[in-house]
């Protein structure tokens, strides 16, 4: 089984790396973006207590997101492994994340970031806020505030995985392709 974590800043292509990795190597993709979106979407109550959250570019709190994802890989326990997007963004995230697989005999096998300056990334989310209707892509504060958190929350999770020797960094830059075969590069050779 092969567990990966694909990290990185918004708009790092972790969601558009994802479609080809989870056919590549036949992982179950769980984006907890996309899962709350989908919630947002249907108008539950987790969607309803996300929305208030993502739509200023905050984290939604880590009780909450624990929980969402713990749900979601125990629907998939006979997955031949994950592929995890967007989580852990906090490092209570990645220690319940660690606990949690540890109980069932599993681990995460690496954890690979996609990395890119800021400026190109905000340019990107401006771009794709165009036509997304997504709320947190829509002007320049909510995505910088975005960053803001990922530079307070989640950049120390760079430090946690590089001690277990499970930090691979990819350069994000280039075409979709040219960075798809830089991470398949990194997983076959785990
Ligand atoms: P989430 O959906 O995870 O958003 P994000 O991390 O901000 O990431 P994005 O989806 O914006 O970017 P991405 O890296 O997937 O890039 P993509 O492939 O889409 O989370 C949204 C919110 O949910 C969070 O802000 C938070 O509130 C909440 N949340 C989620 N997980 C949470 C957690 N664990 N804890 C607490 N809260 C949580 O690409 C971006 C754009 O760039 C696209 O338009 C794409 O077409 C384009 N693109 C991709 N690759 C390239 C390339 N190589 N060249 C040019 N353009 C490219």
């Amino acid at each position: 089984m092969i567990n990966i974590v694909l990290f990185g800043k918004p708009g790092a292509g972790k969601g558009t790396q994802a479609e080809f990795l989870k056919e590549k190597y036949n992982l179950t993709h769980l984006s907890t973006g996309d899962i709350f979106r989908f919630n947002m979407k249907n108008d539950t109550e987790l969607g309803k207590l996300a929305k208030s959250y993502i739509d200023l570019g905050d984290l939604v709190p880590d009780e909450v997101t624990i929980k969402m994802l713990e749900d979601e890989v125990n629907k998939n326990t006979q997955s031949a492994g994950f592929l995890f997007d967007g989580f852990p963004r906090t490092i209570a995230q990645a220690d319940a994340l660690d606990t949690f697989l540890k109980i069932k005999n599993w681990n995460i096998t690496a954890t690979i970031a996609l990395e890119a300056d800021d400026n190109i990334l905000v340019a990107r989310l401006l771009e794709r806020g165009k036509t997304s209707g997504r709320a947190d892509d829509q002007d320049e504060e909510k995505i910088r505030n975005r960053y803001d958190e990922y530079n307070e929350k989640t950049a120390p999770l760079i430090g946690y995985y590089q001690e277990q020797n499970k930090f691979h960094a990819v350069d994000g830059i280039g075409t979709i392709e040219e960075i798809t075969q830089r991470l398949t590069q990194v997983i076959d050779n785990l």
